[in-house]
């Protein structure tokens, strides 16, 4: 199978490493985009390994453009890997809908075009007859999407809750233990987690886009980043974790999104929920919340993630990403683009990696 990979930085270095080492026989790159290192574009396969020693060479200016690499390349399928730009989704939404125009399939990474626009994009990937896949983009490679997707047909999500940012659940244990909120960050940008702008991760807006996420594609929700009623991490004080400790609690950074009326969380009608009071509506935010020590949530330490979803048939069911590593995220974009090949049949020859 024919890909171009949109974005190559860490995720799209890591899934180059993987195919070069493990899928040479399965996926030939034909097109690498960037936004200010280079591009390439070789219909006969681009040499991963020299790309990934040697670089792509050409500055900005004198390369295509994604958009112009994605209607004019030769591909069965576009690897969305550029950075998440929560304030539109754009332009990761341009180029998965470009893709697909142009009868490709898509894998993101990126949440913004899930988170922002999912519901028009599904649909335009159905009209088309290809697959929009994303199960990187909550909890890395860890299945989430395609559990509820394959292991719970029939089965009707009606909330979820969890902790979905590994980089503030960091901060947090961190702070526990005595650091300050300062030396925290430093310490998860050291360790190579946290953004040199950590911003999205402590005010809660990369958590808010896991949620737009998941509610659209779990709930139907139709909902964006924006309208996550949202409280990030930033006022919380070593005081706050001590006084929640001394009560046998912690606190987490808790993402969730559940229908206001059902029973299932919090009060029906509450703010930030697209229903009017006492009237089913979804309820979707993310906020710091004391949670017993004990408890699923409370246990998660490091940069370990958890997810439960609620479900009408199946009740309660938890999924827990343990300290994830950047391969991760790889790995998710490597199961979807397998989903697909076996889908296509063999585009390219067949054979065991
Ligand atoms: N890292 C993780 O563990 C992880 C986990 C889950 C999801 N994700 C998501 O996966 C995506 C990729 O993450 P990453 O860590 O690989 O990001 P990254 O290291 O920042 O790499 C982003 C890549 O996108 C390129 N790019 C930026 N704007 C572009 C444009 N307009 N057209 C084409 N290429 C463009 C960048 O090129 P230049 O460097 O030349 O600008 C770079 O090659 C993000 O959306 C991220 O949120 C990452």
């Amino acid at each position: 199978m024919r890909l171009i990979l949109v974005g190559f930085g860490h995720v799209g270095r890591d899934l180059a490493r993987i195919i070069a080492d493990r899928y040479r026989n399965r996926f030939k790159v034909v097109a690498i985009v960037t936004g200010r290192h280079g591009s390439l574009a070789d219909p006969g396969g681009i040499d991963l390994q020299a790309v990934l020693c040697g670089g792509l060479g050409g500055p900005q200016g004198t390369t295509p453009s994604a958009l112009e690499v994605i209607n004019s390349v030769e591909a069965e399928t576009v690897v969305e890997l550029t950075p998440l730009n929560i304030f539109s989704g754009r332009p990761a939404i341009d180029h998965v809908e470009a893709a697909l125009k142009t009868g490709k399939h898509v894998v993101t990474a990126n949440k913004g075009p899930i988170a922002w626009d999912y519901e028009r994009l599904a649909a335009l990937a159905r009209q088309v007859g290809r697959r929009l896949l994303f199960e990187p983009t909550v909890m890395d490679g860890t299945p989430v999407f395609n559990v509820a997707r394959y292991g719970l047909r029939g089965c009707r999500v009606t909330g979820f809750s969890g902790i979905l940012n590994s980089t503030s659940n960091f901060i947090l244990a961190r702070m526990e233990e005595g650091a300050s909120t300062a030396e925290a960050i430093a310490e998860a940008q050291r360790r190579g987690f946290a953004e040199t702008d950590p911003t999205l991760d402590v005010e809660g807006w990369d958590a808010a886009a896991k949620v737009a996420a998941l509610a659209n594609v779990l709930m139907g929700a139709g909902m964006t980043p924006l309208m996550v009623e949202r409280r990030g991490i930033t006022g919380i004080t070593a005081a706050d974790l001590a006084a929640a400790r001394a009560a046998g609690e912690t606190i987490k950074l808790v993402g969730e999104a559940y229908l206001a009326g059902s029973g299932e969380a919090g009060e029906p009608g509450e703010a930030g929920g697209s229903g009017e009071a006492g009237e089913p509506g979804l309820v979707a935010r993310v906020e710091p919340r004391r949670v017993p020590l004990g408890s699923d949530l409370g246990r998660v330490g490091g940069t370990t993630s958890i997810l439960t979803l609620k479900t009408d048939m199946m009740g309660d069911l938890t999924i827990i990403e343990h300290e994830p590593a950047l391969m991760q995220t790889a790995y998710g974009v490597l199961n979807d683009l397998l989903e697909i090949l076996g889908e296509e049949g063999p585009l390219w020859p067949k054979g065991k990696p």
